[in-house]
């Protein structure tokens, strides 16, 4: 159902008061600043994990274990500014991937959305469970929430929470093969109705409502309304939140966002093997045109990730990136980004986002109320025709009716003068017989009582004829 004001997003056990989930942006762009931000405001804040130990100082000496220190440091740091709800975006491709888990689950985030490959083998789901965790995977096609949820179902006797569906106009790594991106059939509003589908039948089975998220180029409070209205339960947003005073990122970094046109943003291809998108700078150009910018690699953070062969270090790009250095590295910013045209504080954004959506509520109930006019004077139109027509042929008919009876009362008339003409010849009959009778009368008296019996089988009047 769509509410006037925006829902409520129920995510596990908790319900976030605004249907906003703000996405995880790793390399520290999301951090408890920014997600303790949200969460106090009544949405869903989320802490990036994805080389959220390159904010430590030992980074490059122990990457494993400064993020893990970061990680309990941030949650624990998000959890004292709020208590809204806390999650974590963390890449199932990444190296340290189930350390990372061990401390969410230890400092029981409320939600852990992740992404980049398929949440499945070596889930712990009774501890995750036994922490009161909800869990949200991040896809961009129905075929693959519907592997997840199988694999689940099959394996833990369990499903996730919530899906995030991500289209093809997000920020950071995508989904999608470069060359898909534009295709008419992966685009958000297509993805979204086919993921809810392939959720229904796990939904029916485990009897729980598993809320589907939108994700990619949602920027204001109509878009909010048009997905809630394609059925998502709630959306996620990323781009928007960097040009935010508490974003974690240098201010350098969402000043890029301000300044950017719809021509400085592009698509890559990152390190990692993924198009992801960006704003485009002489970093990436240089990277484009070969030139190799690899200094180090701290230790192997993706799995898939060969610095060998790379052009830089991914992780290492967007740290700098982070930190404001943005001839060393690049930002990573979803379709829309050029739309952004000032930093704001997250309550302000939030403010603007419900406002939008509320009178982009109203302004559909108008278009509504138009569209049911407009249907009603088409209907009308059409009962005017039909009556307009059904009239015509009523005239028709008693043209046709009075035609017949002209031409019946020529056949009633040839009968009635046929029924005279034959009225006239019995009377003339029944003279000469009435005639004969009198002389007989006269003649044979003594035959009267004979005669007398056959006179009484005529009237004793003469038979009227009617006149002409
Ligand atoms: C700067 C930036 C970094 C991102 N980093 C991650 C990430 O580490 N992991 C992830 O799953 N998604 C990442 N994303 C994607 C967002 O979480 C989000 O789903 C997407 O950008 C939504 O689209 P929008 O930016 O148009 O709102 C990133 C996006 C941006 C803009």
């Amino acid at each position: 159902m769509i509410f006037f004001k925006m829902p409520r997003l129920a995510i596990g056990r908790r319900t976030a008061s605004l249907p906003i989930v703000q996405g995880g942006m790793g390399v520290g762009i999301s951090l408890s600043g920014l997600a303790a931000a949200v969460a106090r405001r009544g949405g869903v804040g989320v802490i990036a994990a994805n080389g959220i130990g390159m904010i430590e100082p030992d980074y490059y000496a122990d990457g494993r274990a400064a993020n893990i220190r970061a990680m309990r440091s941030e949650l624990r740091k998000a959890r004292e500014k709020s208590s809204g709800l806390i999650g974590v975006n963390i890449m199932v491709a990444a190296n340290d991937f189930q350390q990372l888990l061990d401390v969410c689950i230890e400092e029981k985030a409320d939600a852990l959305f992740m992404g980049a490959g398929l949440p499945i083998k070596n889930i712990p789901v009774a501890r995750i469970r036994a922490a009161g965790i909800a869990v949200v995977p991040i896809v961009s096609s129905g075929r693959a929430a519907d592997l997840i949820f199988k694999y689940w179902a099959k394996a833990y006797a369990d499903v996730p929470d919530a899906v995030v569906v991500e289209g093809p106009l997000a920020g950071g790594h995508l989904g999608f093969r470069a060359e898909k991106l534009q295709d008419a059939d992966q685009q958000l509003e297509v993805l979204v109705p086919q993921v809810i589908a392939a959720l229904a039948p796990f939904a029916a089975a485990f009897r729980r409502k598993i809320p589907v998220i939108a994700a990619g180029g949602i920027y204001d409070g109509a878009d909010i309304l048009r997905f809630l209205k394609l059925g998502a339960q709630g959306v996620q947003m990323a781009t928007r939140f960097v040009a935010t005073d508490e974003c974690d990122a240098d201010r350098r970094f969402k000043e890029a966002y301000v300044a950017c046109r719809p021509g400085d943003i592009g698509i890559i291809k990152s390190p990692v093997g993924l198009p992801g998108r960006a704003i485009r700078n002489p970093f990436l150009e240089n990277a484009a045109a070969g030139v190799r910018n690899v200094k180090r690699c701290a230790w192997r953070c993706l799995e898939q990730c060969d610095i060998r062969h790379a052009d830089y270090c991914i992780s290492v790009a967007l740290d700098n990136a982070r930190q404001g250095l943005l001839d060393q590295g690049f930002a990573f910013c979803g379709a829309n980004a050029h739309r952004v045209d000032k930093i704001v504080p997250v309550a302000e954004l939030l403010d603007s986002l419900k406002q939008e959506y509320e009178s982009a509520f109203v302004q559909s109930l108008v278009t509504l109320k138009d569209d049911s006019i407009q249907a009603i004077e088409r209907k009308f139109a059409g009962l005017r025709h039909d009556y307009a027509q059904a009239r015509q042929h009523l005239l028709c008919l008693r043209r046709e009716a009075e035609k017949a009876w002209e031409t019946r009362r020529e056949s009633l008339r040839e009968d009635y003068e046929r029924a005279l003409r034959l009225a006239e010849k019995f009377k003339a009959e029944y003279d000469v017989a009435l005639k004969k009778l009198n002389d007989l009368k006269v003649r044979f008296p003594e035959k009267l009582a004979e005669l007398q019996a056959i006179a009484r089988r005529f009237p004793a009047e003469p038979l009227p004829i009617p006149a002409r």
